[in-house]
């Protein structure tokens, strides 16, 4: 093997020759081996090919193909024997800050694409592969590109703009906004375009970047050109536990087969990797063959086209498609089929290594591939004996089972033309649109009779509906002969909800949805071949200040060509320590249980392991928690979740740690768990104290009131999915029990103290630093790993991504109960809400977050009698915590709720009815604080007039009169969020200023970097208040030795607490340095600095700032919570598919209030951010429990956050205007967490959408709509007469529970 910096370059020259250490290794080295030789731009962020983080590209000489071939791959599925002859490239290969950036870096930096930076080398590597195959790519082609990429930070439409940067045409034609300047939206977009030609902003011109030059692209290595043409040679690598072998040729490979018959073929990877990381399954002997001529094979034949079972899934594409444009339409009806389902298929990485062969024989339930070939009886060729079959539903005889032989393979599969009069569809429905896996599949076949509606034949197949796919056998024969008719809809619809029936406990839920759809989905067949039957019969920045005052420009985040380069450095990526070892954590199978007995015995036996350690090690305290100690470091005697930490397992490498925390064997004596909000209510499981805010008399509300309404709403939690797990590396200094800590944390000082009080020793020996954060949300306040080690060596603990959502918590579920009375004109008078959050087995900071939500029970509504009551429920789950909006968005969202009700039940448009009940400039909140300097009536007026909402709403109202199974709906909603730590201490900030004799400055703060851009805003308020350029300012890393007793980087108040604290530090040196600029006035800033340090002036300064005037106490109602409030408005637009549950995000305007913007572009970025995390919140990210308390969703494989397809088609973001704020730095605002709760707008939209669809069946008035607002519940919510085929189960165990 050779490397060199900037690319890995992998011709093994000959067998035998990798020293593997771990069988794992020889599966997932190819991560592996690009972090063990430095290369740490690729980053590991779930492990599952499910993120992108990992994307590198290969090349190949394909002589199938015979040219070279570039593709992006997952490294984290690529097994390093599979690159035999392939020329892997990396972040680092294709440009560096330090030698020169490659354009497509260049490009996703300067647009703003980098936040958390985290994810940003696999983006900027699926762009460069997509650029290697195809210089001019359309939007469809960026956009499947970025299908495999997972959506966290503020990339939004920058990614997808920012490309089309290579296409100046195609950026104009496509209408997607610039992200040049705060108010350059699409709204503006005329204006645009004649910026795009003198654009202020230099950076945005087409002229300032470098240009593509696809001849200076790194060429692909000659010797391996000339390796891959000689003839195929058998290749065998023995790992430590598993062997994997190349043959030469199929007869090799049969031969192999039959030697070890239970060998596994892996092509892709994408199954046996799974199986093996996450499903703890061992295959010792592996053969791989990806190379053989005869399986790569495609052919024509009389009645189709036969493909080799390795052929990959991006193959089978582009020969599908090829087809499609030759043959005539009635030839191809399954060749489409295969590519509608292709477009939903997983991630591009995925289908460019994924065989069909792998699809087919790994048997699937919810494979998408096998419904289709099933119904169309695909002719499969088995090897070894030879024989051919036809695909029906015997080939899967049960759960992930098929027909083969050990002995055998599978060689081809031949997927048939269709013949005139016969019609095929495929259908898949998932949680989230693209790259998920489906909720039910589904292939349809339908043959007429010559010239006829007669049914000849009929095929329906399903995924999802049980342990196999299967075919709806009954109702296709009952349905044969019969004529494509209303009376046929009908029959098989009844029939349908006969034969696919499920358990109501089956795996995966969501039981009557699933039932449903299968009936649904026949009914758009039907429409399909009905429909085809007939045919055959017949913001711009307006800059008014100094130019060398930056802020309020929108200046690039300081790391992002790092982040897109992949140079920046992560907690993970630094450098391993001599003698460093690994930890893996032992964590609690039972959500409730006292331990009996922990055997450790196979354990220690597994090779490298140095040290187990349990309670009895921790050399302090064992107590810990963020406010009260109410947790372990690792457990007692006792469990309270499942995933609660009980040992670690410290080992030479990680792989060897984690086999062996596997390995330890615990047993438990269960006791009841508590998990469910429901169940914590019935056995009164609560944290103390309860909270309440009273203000009027609700009774007499109640009283005066026309009408009284009742209502309840559950908000699920939300996993923060970050893209860097928890990290940390603790390094013992050996003396005086001092200990360095880098740890990926938004809480250092918390982490220090932590640390300090487990290992007993005061806090000045331990060190936490950090050098950013790959994401935090609120994930990492807290909940961040705290374990140290009582091991005197540097110990290293990054958790696996299951590992990471199983032990550390989520957004706190909650539950709202609500008693509204309102007049005959929808005017609120009195409300009374209860919320009852899950907090979990620990308090953490569920107190905090309770009290927020209910400081934002009223959202923007003025109600004179009102009372919010808060519990937070004590479980059986691990502590839920932080997470960006602290229960402000949970307690906004119920009353947007009642809102809503209250509208329907007047029957009045439900925006009046919100306008009609809002809050006025001087009005004072139900806990007695007057609204100042209110914004709301502006941002309203203006979201109205971007959106165009009252155009919106007709044009909607005529689509909802023509169309019976799409519905429109459209939403305005505002928000007021509040602004500090409700904690009252929290509220300071320090900042240490050093000036350096050549004029350099380094600043420190307590805040931390996690993508927020707060490194970068930092800089630009010392530039300015220093006077100096932002080039000469650096931030090194944040850390307890330099700023100490900092507050966690919370509660959107970083840039405020510390902005300040920094303008005072450099206020004191401007004064130090006040007399050399009096002195010498034409003098540069290096002549003031030097000249004050020859005069013994102290050039370092710390500044400090605590926020004046607050205060609040719950016992009196009185006092000041909040320094100010931010606001915002957002107007969304939704299609509503009624009979699958799907929807499309078609427009979102918003207008957020962000003070005077200390940086626009960052700006944008956290309300782009945080809208779409709010989108995810209220529409897709669903946690599942069983009813025991185990987490079912644990990883991106069975929890969807935003994809790129999420982001809705028009997505205006405007910056409020002239709306100086007096309260922090610079009149700016905080903007972290406010536009979260404008995804809202979406829930509502598709609730407007919803309730057109019940109207339909003459539903009307207030009905329940838990969020998220899934497929299943948008569904389940549209009721109709296919939905009453399939009544509710009584009384059964369902799979999974609302928690
Ligand atoms: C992130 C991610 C997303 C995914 N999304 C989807 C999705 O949307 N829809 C979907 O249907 N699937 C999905 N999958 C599953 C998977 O990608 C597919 O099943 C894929 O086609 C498997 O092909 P492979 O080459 O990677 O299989 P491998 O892992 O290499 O092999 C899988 C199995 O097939 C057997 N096998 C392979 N070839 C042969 C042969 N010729 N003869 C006999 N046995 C053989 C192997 O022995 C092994 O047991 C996803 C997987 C991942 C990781
Ligand atoms: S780490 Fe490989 S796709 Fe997430």
């Amino acid at each position: 093997m050779q490397e060199n910096k900037s690319i890995t370059f992998i011709p093994f020259k000959q067998h035998n020759n990798i020293n593997c250490k771990s069988y794992t290794e020889v599966l997932f080295i190819t991560l592996n081996k690009l972090l063990e030789v430095g290369l740490t731009g690729t980053k590991l962020g779930c492990a599952e090919g499910g993120c992108g983080a990992c994307t590198v590209m290969v090349s190949r000489f394909s002589s199938h193909q015979d040219r070279i071939i570039h593709f992006a791959v997952n490294a984290c599925l690529a097994p390093l024997c599979s690159l035999h002859h392939s020329a892997v490239t990396t972040v680092e290969g294709i440009g560096s800050v330090a030698s020169k950036l490659h354009p497509v870096q260049e490009r996703i930096a300067r647009a703003h694409g980098s936040q958390c930076g985290f994810c940003t080398p696999g983006i900027v590597m699926s762009m460069y592969a997509l650029l290697r195959n195809n210089p001019q790519p359309s939007l469809l082609d960026i956009e499947e590109a970025f299908q495999g990429e997972v959506l966290r930070s503020y990339q939004s439409k920058t990614f997808v703009c920012s490309p089309c940067w290579w296409q100046k045409e195609t950026y104009m034609e496509s209408g997607w906004p610039c992200t040049c300047s705060e108010a350059c939206t699409k709204r503006e977009y005329v204006e645009c375009m004649k910026m795009y030609q003198k654009c202020s902003f230099q950076q945005c011109t087409q002229e300032n970047f470098m240009p593509l030059d696809p001849t200076q692209e790194i060429i692909f290595p000659i010797e391996l050109l000339g390796l891959s043409k000689k003839p195929l040679k058998q290749l065998c690598f023995q790992g430590e536990r598993v062997l994997w072998i190349q043959p030469s040729s199929l007869t090799e490979l049969l031969d192999f087969k039959t030697q070890y018959p239970e060998a596994r073929l892996v092509v892709g990877n994408t199954e046996v990797g799974i199986e093996m990381k996450f499903k703890n399954l061992l295959y010792p002997v592996i053969l791989a063959p990806a190379f053989i001529p005869e399986l790569n094979t495609v052919q024509r034949t009389a009645d189709g086209i036969l493909f080799g079972a390795a052929c990959t899934l991006t193959r089978l594409g582009m020969v599908l498609r090829d087809a499609v444009q030759e043959l005539p339409t009635y030839q191809t009806e399954v060749f489409r089929a295969v590519l509608e389902q292709l477009r939903w298929f997983a991630g591009q990485q995925v289908r460019n290594v994924a065989a069909i062969g792998g699809n087919i024989v790994t048997a699937s339930p919810i494979s998408d591939l096998n419904p289709v070939f099933l119904a169309a009886g695909c002719k499969l060729t088995l090897a070894s004996k030879g024989r051919v079959i036809e695909m029906d539903d015997s080939f899967f005889p049960g759960y992930r089972k098929t027909v083969l032989k050990p002995d055998e393979i599978l060689l081809f599969i031949e997927i048939p033309f269709t013949k005139k009069g016969q019609y095929f569809s495929a259908f898949k429905q998932s949680q989230r649109r693209e790259d998920d896996i489906a909720t039910v599949t589904c292939a349809m076949n339908v043959a007429f009779e010559e010239n006829t509606n007669s049914v000849r034949n009929l095929r329906l197949s399903y995924g999802g509906m049980a342990p196999t796919t299967v075919l709806a056998k009954e109702t296709c024969k009952r349905l044969t002969g019969r004529k494509w008719s209303d009376e046929l809809l009908q029959d098989a619809c009844s029939l349908l909800a006969k034969e696919m029936t499920l358990d109501p406990s089956a795996p995966g839920g969501m039981v009557t949805y699933r039932r449903t759809l299968t009936i649904s989905l026949f009914f758009k067949f039907y429409l399909i071949v009905q429909h085809k039957l007939k045919a055959k019969e017949g913001q711009n920045l307006l800059l008014r200040q100094n130019k060398d005052d930056v802020v309020g420009r929108p200046i690039m985040h300081l790391s992002a060509l790092k982040q897109a380069t992949g140079e920046a450095v992560y907690c993970d990526d630094i450098p391993c320590y001599d003698n460093e070892l690994h930890l893996a954590l032992v964590t609690s199978t039972k959500a409730h249980a006292f331990i009996e007995n922990i055997d450790t015995k196979e354990a220690m036996c597994v090779p490298g392991v140095v040290a187990f350690l349990t309670a009895k090690d921790i050399p302090g305290s064992n107590r810990t928690g963020p406010a009260v100690y109410d947790e372990t470091v690792l457990a007692e005697d006792m469990v309270t979740c499942v995933g609660h930490i009980i040992a670690a397992i410290v080992a030479d490498t990680q792989a060897h740690a984690q086999r062996a925390a596997k390995a330890v064997k615990i047993t438990y004596k269960e006791l009841k768990p508590v998990v469910t909000i429901q169940e914590a209510i019935s056995c009164k499981s609560f944290y103390q104290p309860t909270r309440k805010i009273e203000q009027g008399n609700i009774e007499e509300g109640f009283k005066k009131a026309d009408h009284i309404l009742e209502g309840e709403m559950h908000i699920g939690g939300q996993e923060h999915f970050y893209l860097e797990t928890n990290c940390t590396l603790a390094v013992p200094r050996g003396e005086d029990g001092e200990m360095e800590m880098f740890v990926s944390t938004q809480s250092t000082s918390k982490t220090q103290m932590l640390v300090a009080k487990a290992l007993g020793v005061p806090a000045n020996r331990i060190v936490c630093r950090v050098k950013r954060m790959g994401g935090g949300f609120g994930g990492k306040e807290c909940r961040s790993t705290i374990l140290s080690t009582v091991v005197a060596k540097p110990v290293r603990c990054m958790l696996d991504r299951d590992e990471d959502m199983l032990v550390t918590g989520g957004r706190h579920p909650f539950l709202g109960r609500y008693k509204v009375g309102f007049m005959k004109t929808g005017r609120i008078v009195s409300l009374e809400v209860t919320y009852y959050s899950n907090a979990g087995n620990s308090a953490d900071l569920s107190l905090s977050i309770l009290e927020r939500a209910l400081f934002h029970m009223e959202n923007c509504y003025n109600i004179p009698h009102i009372r919010g009551m808060g519990y937070m429920c004590k479980t059986n789950l691990p502590s839920n915590t932080a997470f960006r909006g602290f229960g402000g968005p949970q307690g906004m969202m119920v009353a947007e709720s009642w809102m809503g009700d209250v509208a329907l039940h007047c029957g009045l448009p439900v925006e009046q009815v919100r306008r009609l009940n809002m809050y006025k400039q001087g009005d004072r909140t139900p806990f007695t604080q007057r609204l100042e300097q209110f914004t709301i009536d502006r941002c309203w007026e203006e979201c109205l007039s971007i959106s165009q909402y009252n155009q919106r709403r007709k044009a909607i109202e005529q689509f909802n009169r023509q169309h019976r199974w799409k519905k429109r709906g459209i939403a305005v909603i505002p928000t007021k969020f509040g602004i500090s730590f409700t904690a009252l201490f929290l509220n300071q900030a320090g900042a240490l200023v050093h000036v350096y004799i050549d004029g350099s400055v380094l600043l420190t703060h307590g805040g931390t970097e996690m993508g927020q851009g707060l490194h970068t805003k930092m800089v630009q308020v010392a530039s300015k208040v220093l006077g100096i350029p932002c080039s000469k300012i650096h931030i090194s890393e944040t850390s307890t030795s330099t700023v100490p007793n900092t507050s966690p980087t919370a509660a959107s108040a970083s840039s405020d607490l510390n902005g300040m604290a920094i303008y005072d530090a450099c206020q004191t040196l401007n004064q130090r340095l006040q007399p050399y600029k009096t002195k010498n006035p034409k003098g540069t800033w290096e002549d003031w600095v030097k000249a004050a340090y020859f005069d013994r002036v102290n050039l370092s300064a710390n500044g400090f700032y605590k926020t004046p005037d607050m205060g609040y106490d719950f016992e009196t109602n009185e006092g000041k919570p909040f320094n100010y409030f931010s606001y915002g408005v957002a107007c969304s637009e939704v299609e509503v598919d009624c009979l699958t549950g799907d929807h499309k995000n078609l427009h979102t305007s918003i207008v957020m209030d962000v003070g005077n913007s200390l940086n626009p572009a960052i700006d944008i970025g956290q309300v782009e951010g945080a809208f779409m995390q709010g989108v995810g919140l209220f529409t897709l990210e669903e946690l599942l429990y069983s009813p025991e308390g185990v987490l079912l969703t644990r990883g991106p494989g069975m929890y969807k956050i935003p994809a790129f397809g999420d982001i809705p088609t028009e997505l205006n973001v405007s910056l409020l205007r002239d709306a100086p704020n007096e309260k922090a730095i610079f009149s700016s605002k905080a903007v972290g967490e406010p536009p979260l709760f404008l995804a809202a707008s979406v829930f509502y939209a598709i609730k407007d959408a919803i309730t057109a669809a019940r109207a339909e069946s003459g539903l009307r008035g207030p009905f329940r709509l838990d969020s998220p607002a899934t497929p299943e519940r948008i569904r389940n919510a549209c009721e109709d007469s296919f939905t009453k085929l399939v009544p509710e189960a009584g009384t059964y165990k369902p799979w999974a529970v609302q928690v």
